[in-house]
């Protein structure tokens, strides 16, 4: 099942995605005690993220939450390319279980570690870690996560954490969450502020063969539920 949200702007976007993942987050934690977020790097979920620690902190049972980030740029921690410090400086006062990926060393190391992370996870009937909420960015070439088109990335693996080199955006070595764990989501919500996203959203929704465009189908083959949230930019019409 997909829905799609619009919103007159960023700011709007933000705002509602942040409350679409409390209650997400807050339904989870009722019904299986607990909840996994898979975060995501970007300017988009940034923005929602600092709504988050400014107006959500009390509204949940962060300690009840897991955070594990669904992928990462390679290099050390205070770098220039690493989401993971973007995102904790922001959300540094929730008190959830945090996850970071340690890409102090090579992409194959760093998959194999991360990859044992989420083979912590409660799993599902078919094996796979759940995932209970999945942020996506996409970039205007139609990649999410670290997985791009036309690329390696895209290529069948039994691994849930894969190691990525020669990416077509820099920086060139990352992990990425495969597709293959995406089975496990139980909500994907793909957030996408910008016109220079519009054609990569309408190529997916005409199902073409788009990293984004593969990934919401193996969300939705595997019964997850996909929400696009928009911005009036990046939709498009
Ligand atoms: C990366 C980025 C990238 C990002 C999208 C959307 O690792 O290169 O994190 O994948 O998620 O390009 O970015 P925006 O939210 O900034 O549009």
């Amino acid at each position: 099942m997909s829905t799609l949200q619009k919103y007159a702007h960023r700011d709007a976007l933000a705002k509602a995605a942040a409350e679409s993942a409390i209650e997400i987050l807050g339904k989870t934690i009722e019904e299986s005690g607990s909840a996994i977020w898979v975060l995501a790097g970007g300017s988009t979920p940034l923005a929602a993220y600092q709504i988050i620690a400014a107006s959500h902190a009390n509204d949940i049972d962060w300690s009840k939450v897991t955070f594990i980030l669904g992928d990462e740029r390679i290099g050390p921690l205070d770098g220039e390319f690493n989401n993971w410090k973007s995102i904790d400086a922001i959300l540094a006062n929730i008190p959830a279980r945090k996850f970071r990926p340690d890409t102090d060393q090579t992409a194959e190391e760093a998959a194999f570690e991360y990859e044992r992370v989420f083979a912590l996870l409660p799993k599902l009937g078919n094996g796979l870690p759940r995932l209970d909420l999945v942020w996506l960015g996409i970039g205007s070439d139609g990649h999410t996560l670290s997985l791009f088109p036309g690329h390696m990335s895209m290529g069948p693996s039994s691994a849930l954490v894969i190691p990525v080199h020669e990416s077509p955006k820099p920086p060139s070595d990352r992990i990425s969450l495969s597709l293959r764990a995406l089975q496990g989501a139980r909500n994907a919500t793909i957030l996408a502020s910008g016109s220079d996203k519009r054609d990569a959203i309408h190529g997916a929704q005409v199902g073409n063969n788009s990293p984004i465009a593969i990934a919401v189908s193996i969300i939705e083959t595997h019964d997850g539920a996909v929400t696009w949230m928009l911005d009036s930019d990046a939709a498009t019409d």
